[in-house]
C-alpha cells in the first residue's frame, strides 16, 4: 500500500521535503511507499529549488486537499491564511495532515485538534518547534512517561544569533540587527522573532505536549530583546551571566483549590555561564526538558534552514505512513488511532499571572551620586520584601553613577512595585534595564 502525498508549499522548507521524498536512496525504507503526488504553489513560473513533475504542480491549493487520491497534506505555507482553512478542509476531508505552522497551532489547534480527532486523522508537527530537532515526537513519546516539571528553551534562531553577535562585539541591538537583516539572518519584519512572539507560539505547543492541556496563548507572557543593551551584556558577563531570549514553562503543584498551574513565559534572560543554554550560540536551538525520573534531558540542533525543518517535516509523514501500512489502513477511526501520535487532551491548562512568578532580577539604575541612594534603594526593596544578592556602582559619569543590582528571588509583584517606587526617587535619572535571571 502506498501513501500519496500533497505538498502545499515549496518555499524553502517545501524545497527540502521534496528533495527528501523525491531521492530515498539511503534513508528510511519507508519513503520508497511514499509517493509526492501534487504539489501546491502560488506561482508556476517561479524558479524552482528542487525539480518537479510538471504533472504534480497546481496553483489549485484546494484540488489537494480534496484529491481523493492524496493521503497525507502537508501544510509549508506558513501564515494563517489559507493555511488553517486548508488543514481544516483537509482534515473534513480524512486526510492526515503534516504541518511545519507554528502560528497557525499556536493560535487554532484547539478547532484542529478537535476537528482532527472527530475525523480520526493525524496531525503531526515536528517543524513546527525547534526546527531539525526532534522534540515534540520525544515529548508524546519516549520522554511520556515521566511528570514533566519544565522545558526550558532557547528557540528562537534569529534573536539567539543577534545576542550571541552582541556578545561577541560588544554592540548595540539596533546595527546587528540590521546587518542581520542584510544576511538574511533576520527578516524584514523582524518582530515575530526580536518581540517575542514566534518563541511564545513555540512554547505554548511544547507546553501543551508537556503537560498535557491546552494553552490559551494570550496567557503566554512575551517580552523581546529589543531594549537588550551592549552594556547590560557586559555587567552580565562580569557577574558570570550570559543574556538569551529563554521561553519557559514550569508546572506548579496546586495550592488551596488543587488546580495546578503553569509558568509560560518569553523573555530576555541572565544565565548562569554554568548552564547548559549558555553555550548555545548564533542560530542554534537547543531545548531542556526536566522530569520525573528522567532528570534533566537537553536538545540542541539546528532551528530552521531547509534541509533540518525538512528532516522533521519528513519524520512525520514517516510516523503516518508506518501507521497506516502496520495494519489499520486508510480509515483510522477514534477508537483505532494510534494514541501516540492522536492529541489526547481536551481541557485548558490554569496559567499563573506573571505577578505571582518567583524569579531572581537584573537591574540597572542611573542615579546621582551623593550621599544616601544605595541605602534608600536597600530601603525600598526591603519594605518590598526583596532581597538583594549583589548591588554594585559600575561606573561614575558626567551626569551620575550607574548602579547595577541583582537580587534574590521574589515575586514580580513585589519586585515591580518596588521597582515603581524607586523610578519616583529624585535621585534616580532612570531605571535602565530590568532583565529576569535563571
Ligand atoms: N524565525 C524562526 C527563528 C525560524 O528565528 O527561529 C523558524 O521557526
Amino acid at each position: 500500500m502506498g501513501i500519496n502525498v500533497g505538498l502545499l508549499g515549496l518555499g524553502t522548507v517545501g524545497s527540502g521535503t521534496a528533495k527528501i521524498l523525491l531521492d530515498p536512496e539511503g534513508r528510511h525504507p519507508l519513503l520508497r511507499q511514499i509517493t509526492l503526488a501534487k504539489v501546491g504553489v502560488r506561482n508556476l513560473d517561479k524558479p524552482r529549488r528542487v525539480e518537479i513533475p510538471a504533472d504534480c504542480l497546481t496553483m489549485d491549493l484546494e484540488s489537494i486537499v480534496t484529491d481523493p487520491a492524496v493521503d497525507v497534506v502537508v501544510e509549508l505555507l506558513g501564515g494563517l491564511e489559507p493555511a488553517r482553512s486548508l488543514i481544516l478542509k483537509a482534515i473534513a476531508q480524512g486526510k492526515h495532515v503534516v504541518t511545519a505552522n507554528k502560528a497557525v497551532i499556536a493560535r487554532y489547534g484547539d478547532e484542529i485538534f478537535t476537528a482532527a480527532n472527530e475525523a480520526g486523522v493525524y496531525v503531526l508537527l515536528e517543524a513546527a518547534v525547534g526546527g531539525g530537532i526532534p522534540v515534540i515526537q520525544p515529548l508524546k513519546q519516549a520522554l511520556g512517561v515521566n511528570r514533566i516539571q519544565a522545558v526550558t528553551g532557547i528557540i528562537n534562531g534569529t534573536t539567539n544569533y543577534i545576542l550571541t553577535r552582541m556578545q561577541r562585539e560588544g554592540g548595540d541591538f539596533e546595527p546587528i540587527l540590521a546587518d542581520a537583516q542584510r544576511l538574511g539572518y533576520a527578516e524584514a519584519d523582524p518582530s515575530a522573532d526580536v518581540d517575542g512572539l514566534d518563541a511564545a507560539d513555540k512554547i505554548a505547543i511544547l507546553a501543551s505536549l508537556a503537560f498535557g492541556g491546552r494553552i490559551k496563548l494570550s496567557e503566554v507572557y512575551s517580552e523581546g530583546i529589543r531594549h537588550v543593551s551592549a552594556a547590560d551584556i557586559t555587567y552580565a558577563k562580569g557577574l558570570g551571566f550570559v543574556i538569551k531570549l529563554l521561553a519557559i514553562a514550569r508546572r506548579h503543584a496546586g495550592g488551596e483549590d488543587s488546580v495546578e498551574e503553569l509558568e509560560l513565559r518569553v523573555h530576555p534572560t541572565l544565565v548562569p555561564e554554568s548552564h547548559p543554554l549558555a553555550s548555545v550560540n548564533d542560530v542554534y536551538n537547543a531545548i531542556v526538558v526536566e522530569g520525573e525520573p528522567i532528570g534533566q534531558v537537553m536538545f540542541f540542533g539546528p532551528g530552521a534552514g531547509e534541509g533540518p525543518t525538512a528532516s522533521a517535516v519528513v519524520s512525520d509523514i514517516v510516523n503516518i505512513a508506518a501507521t497506516l501500512v502496520s495494519g489499520q489502513g486508510r480509515e483510522v477511526t477514534p477508537k483505532t488511532a494510534n494514541p501516540l501520535l492522536a492529541c489526547s487532551h481536551q481541557h485548558y491548562c490554569k496559567v499563573s499571572p506573571m505577578a505571582d512568578i518567583v524569579s531572581r532580577f537584573y537591574v540597572r539604575l542611573l542615579a546621582k551620586d551623593e550621599p544616601g541612594v544605595i541605602g534608600k534603594l536597600g530601603l525600598c526593596f526591603g519594605d518590598h520584601a526583596v532581597s538583594l544578592e549583589s548591588i554594585v556602582q559600575t561606573g561614575i559619569h558626567d551626569d551620575g553613577a550607574e548602579i547595577v543590582i541583582v537580587s534574590h528571588e521574589v515575586t514580580e509583584a513585589n519586585f515591580q512595585t518596588a521597582l515603581d517606587e524607586i523610578r519616583a526617587f529624585p535621585e534616580i535619572a532612570s531605571v535602565a534595564s530590568v532583565i529576569r535571571v535563571l
